[in-house]
């Protein structure tokens, strides 16, 4: 092995690339940024909160942001942890998400599902996790807020694995919860932590460990009051007989569970070490041309968020890439594989919230952030050698449809530039009633994107949009047994024609679309035009 690959192999190996997913306030800014403490990337709690705020102070990138106090658009965190290279894909928590949401996590490794112990399996963690779960995606589960009144653990683990369909096996149990939460005890390292102090700073958290199995004298001692129950309910769990198995959790069937609170600190460093143990390094993509080998491969990277006119001033346009082979050198070529074209990375910056910094050199599971005049769409392969091109990226089906009053539309030319654009940022999906004709449906996984739509078409592209509201609630793209004289008459359903072309049925609900099919069985439905590009990864052996 020469020098470089082994600097190559190095690097992957102590990368971890993961995101977090949860329902909006079950704590995910204040667990990225307790990691991030630890880290060290920020100094002090209240930091990733405070950028967000300054970033409604200091940018008017997106007023909608400013006036809704939310982050519509997601960056990417990093930090250093005894020697792991984290990389925290950040996706927006807020009620209304965008394809944005779900497409980062296209470029993550690992996913840490992140639960309110109050409220348990919530709609967008759902939502969120069926995108993994297509995806094959190694899902960690941190159970948020045992510091306040919550449902009983067992119970919650059973509604994860009765909801999703994944086997949940706890790493750590509870000791206490609520105002009497005091530690976990670690199930595979047979030790008890007891957590005092903390609060908000890592630093100020003091851990006592007492090593042993759960009945040994030292261990019950110091659980005080709640050994008992402690004792129990891990007597449950292991006459359950479910066992930790990496092989399950890397494939994606069984959820390791861990509990704590992000807020007092309590448990997230034993969470965090675990997971950095447990979770997979960049492994091989998956290409036209098969698995990608991140080692042996020339730099690769493909663009997976396309985030235009960031500041105002300077009318950027950012693409974001995802690495996943080789070194990228700033200032080095690549080829652009959907043009041909060699382009320069002459300017790359990393993100950290609003703030930038550059980026001389990255390896595969970094993301960097490359300055693009226009010439990137989501989906993009660059690489270095020439004869790699990551699949297409899969559309995600909208829950919101509007139609576009084009009788009211002045500009057309600058209406289809503008839709271009916010279509190929993965904003909006468009819709044509006939194939062929013009788009005039517009589509968003969130309800939110309508409103980004049309106030980026006013600013950008000098277009007021009018938009009308649908009353459609699902799209499907039929895979088989389609006909059309099947909703030729249906109020129910409308048949539509995606930008390729494809037939897309957009319903008003679910249970009609179950119907059809059951009237007609050989209907074949699926949720993304191509479920087939989900698989992006070849789990590394
Ligand atoms: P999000 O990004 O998932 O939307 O959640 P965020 O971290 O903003 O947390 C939502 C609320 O839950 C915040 O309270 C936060 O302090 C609280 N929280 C997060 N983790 C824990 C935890 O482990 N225990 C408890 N008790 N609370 C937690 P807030 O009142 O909305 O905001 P703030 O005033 O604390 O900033």
């Amino acid at each position: 092995m020469d020098a470089l690959a082994r600097q190559i192999s190095q690097e992957i190996a102590r990368r971890r690339t993961f995101a977090i997913i949860s329902h909006p306030d079950a704590g995910k800014t204040t667990l990225t940024e307790k990691i991030l403490l630890f880290g060290g990337a920020v100094r002090e709690a209240g930091a990733v909160r405070a950028q967000r705020a300054a970033r409604h102070a200091t940018s008017d990138w997106l007023e909608i942001e400013k006036q809704r106090g939310i982050s519509v658009s997601s960056s990417v965190m990093h930090a250093e942890y005894e020697g792991t290279r984290i990389n925290i894909l950040d996706t927006p928590g807020h009620k209304d998400f965008s394809e944005d949401t779900y497409r980062t996590l296209l470029a993550a490794d690992s996913v840490v599902m992140l639960i309110d112990a109050a409220k348990g399996v919530e709609p967008q963690t759902r939502r969120l996790f069926e995108v993994c779960r297509m995806r094959g995606l190694p899902i960690f589960t941190f159970i948020n807020k045992m510091d306040r009144a919550g449902r009983d653990p067992l119970e919650l683990l059973g509604e994860i694995e009765e909801v999703l369909g994944i086997e949940a096996i706890p790493v750590n149990w509870s000791v206490g919860s609520g105002r009497e939460f005091r530690g976990v005890y670690d199930r595979l390292g047979q030790e008890l932590l007891l957590f005092e102090g903390g609060n908000h700073g890592a630093s100020e958290l003091e851990e006592r460990v007492v090593a042993g199995p759960i009945d040994a004298p030292d261990v019950q001692a110091a659980m005080g009051p709640e050994a008992a129950a402690t004792a129990e309910a891990l007597e449950l769990l292991d006459g359950a007989g479910s066992e930790f198995d990496l092989e399950h959790v890397r494939g994606g069937q069984q959820t390791p569970v861990f509990f704590g609170s992000a807020l007092t600190n309590y448990g997230v460093r034993p969470f965090l070490e675990r997971f950095l143990e447990m979770a997979p390094c960049p492994g091989p993509q998956l290409a036209a041309e098969g698995p990608v080998d991140p080692v042996a491969t020339p730099f690769s990277a493909f663009v997976f968020k396309i985030q235009a006119n960031m500041d105002p001033d300077h009318r950027d346009r950012v693409a974001f890439v995802r690495i996943c082979s080789g070194r990228y050198v700033q200032g080095a070529s690549a080829r652009h594989q959907r043009t041909g074209k060699t382009i320069r990375l002459a300017k790359s910056t990393l993100l950290m919230g609003r703030g930038r910094e550059g980026v001389a050199e990255a390896f595969p599971g970094d993301v960097v952030g490359l300055f693009d005049p226009g010439v990137l769409r989501i989906g993009d392969t660059i690489c270095e050698g020439g004869d790699v091109s990551f699949v297409d990226f899969p559309a995600f089906a909208p829950e919101h449809f509007m139609r576009i009053e084009l009788g009211l539309v002045t500009k057309r030319k600058a209406l289809a530039k503008g839709l271009e654009q916010l279509t190929q940022e993965g904003a909006v999906q468009l819709f044509r009633e006939q194939d062929g004709s013009s788009a005039t449906i517009v589509g968003a996984v969130g309800p939110l994107q309508f409103d980004v739509l049309k106030h980026r078409m006013a600013a950008e592209y000098k277009v007021e949009l009018r938009l009308s509201p649908l009353t459609f609630s699902v799209a499907r793209w039929p895979q088989a047994g389609f006909d059309e004289d099947m909703v030729r008459h249906s109020q129910m359903t409308k048949l539509v024609f995606d930008r390729d072309g494809r037939p897309v049925l957009l319903a008003q609900s679910q249970a009609f679309l179950d119907s059809l099919v059951q009237r007609h069985p050989e209907l074949k439905l699926a949720d993304t035009p191509d479920p087939k590009l989900f698989q992006r990864t070849q789990n590394a052996a």
